[in-house]
């Protein structure tokens, strides 16, 4: 039987059809007023949902512009920058900021668990850091950091800026600037708002934009917040084109989760979580994070004995679901899978059930198990 390819990785996630709709609308001017006044809209409650004092920018490209992005402006050649790493994105901070010329230091956890926030507020007492950036779910772990307490800490640092990517968090775990002190969030359009890949998101408060002003002419042309914030104040003024269609397709994301209301959102993504896990464990397979600080949208799933990667993924692929390989030292060992955005009981199911049919051909017979603990986890 041929089947469809329901997209299980963490991000792109399914896009439902009447963002699709929005993708496929006939372009239009961006100088268009209907247009100008979708972007204004989209910009106002992207400000409101997350509670931000300063901008946001909705500009075309991917999670690592916005990383660059965060950097480029509010870092200058020389500076102290803080990584705190709970996996392989927190690493790609490490070179995106040697390339810039800051000087770098690096507090990283094992795989699967997160830094504390007493040893973070050691390292920032060692020496002034100008930055510190922290990923809100390293996607190679499905580790979930403690973004609002590393907030809280840090209102004892006023000088650093605190940069939170929320790439693979965004949308599904709760985030505030304003509630959580934080000074820089970005994502990407593809994980939980549920939207293709092409747009990234970058809310920065009043303190991060004070600092780009303060660094003066900046080396990049692209992601400076200068040249964007007269385009974010009035979506009629053009710096670089806005990407029409996609731009929609978000505006009608945010319409979705206004629909569904943030808390019961992030509620949803906790809950959904809670039993895709109870589902993959009752098949055999274990999970990597700790359970103390397991991420809602997504899993890193490691395999039971005997069960070989490529060959799982490949036939899980032809029953209908595609989940991502692990990264790292855990290539090969675990699968990586989304549970977020706007999915729903179908996919879930299909998923399972996708997972139990491999396991079958692989010669592990868990039939019913999988979807059976899904179901009673939801009801
Ligand atoms: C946590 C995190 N940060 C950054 C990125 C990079 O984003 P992109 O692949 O959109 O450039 C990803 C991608 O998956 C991610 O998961």
């Amino acid at each position: 039987m041929k089947n469809r390819r329901l997209v299980m990785i963490p991000g792109p996630t399914p896009v439902v059809r009447s963002i699709q709709d929005q993708m496929g609308r006939e372009t239009v001017a961006f100088g268009d007023p209907g247009f100008v006044k979708d972007f204004k809209e989209v910009l106002a409650d992207l400000k409101e949902l997350w509670d931000v004092n300063g901008e946001v920018f909705v500009v075309a490209g991917s999670g690592t512009m916005a990383m660059e992005m965060a950097l480029a402006n509010t870092l200058k050649r020389g500076d102290n920058l803080l990584i705190v790493s709970h996996g392989y994105f927190g690493d790609r901070f490490i070179e995106i900021a040697e390339k810039k010329g800051l000087n770098v230091d690096v507090i990283s956890s094992e795989w699967g668990k997160t830094v504390s926030v007493a040893d973070i507020e050691k390292k920032l007492g060692e020496k002034s850091y100008q930055a510190i950036t922290v990923t809100h779910v390293d996607t190679s772990t499905a580790a979930v950091a403690p973004v609002a307490e590393i907030g809280e800490m840090m209102k004892k640092f006023p000088e650093t800026i605190y940069i939170v990517d929320g790439v693979a968090a965004s949308a599904g775990e709760e985030e505030s600037l304003g509630k959580m002190n934080i000074d820089i969030l970005f994502t990407g359009s593809q994980k939980a708002f549920g939207v293709a890949p092409g747009l990234a998101i970058l809310w920065a408060n009043q303190k991060a934009l004070d600092r780009r002003k303060s660094l003066g002419n900046i080396q990049e042309y692209f992601i400076d917040f200068e040249k964007w914030i007269p385009i974010m104040n009035d979506t009629s003024k053009y710096y670089a084109t806005p990407a029409v269609n996609m731009i929609w397709a978000l505006q009608e994301s945010i319409r979705l989760i206004k629909e569904e209301g943030l808390a019961e959102r992030y509620e949803r993504h906790r809950k959904v979580a809670k039993a895709m896990r109870a589902a993959l464990e009752a098949m055999g397979f274990s999970i990597l994070a700790d359970p103390a600080n397991r991420a809602a949208t997504l899993s890193c799933v490691l395999y039971p004995e005997g069960v070989e990667d490529a060959k799982f993924r490949t036939l899980l692929a032809e029953e209908g679901a595609q989940v991502a390989g692990g990264l790292g030292a855990y290539a090969g060992k675990m699968f990586r899978i989304g549970h977020m955005g706007n999915i729903d009981m179908l996919d879930l199911t299909g998923a399972i059930t996708a997972i139990e049919r491999t396991l079958y051909k692989m010669g592990v017979d868990v039939l019913g198990k999988g979807v059976s603990a899904l179901t009673k986890e939801l009801q």
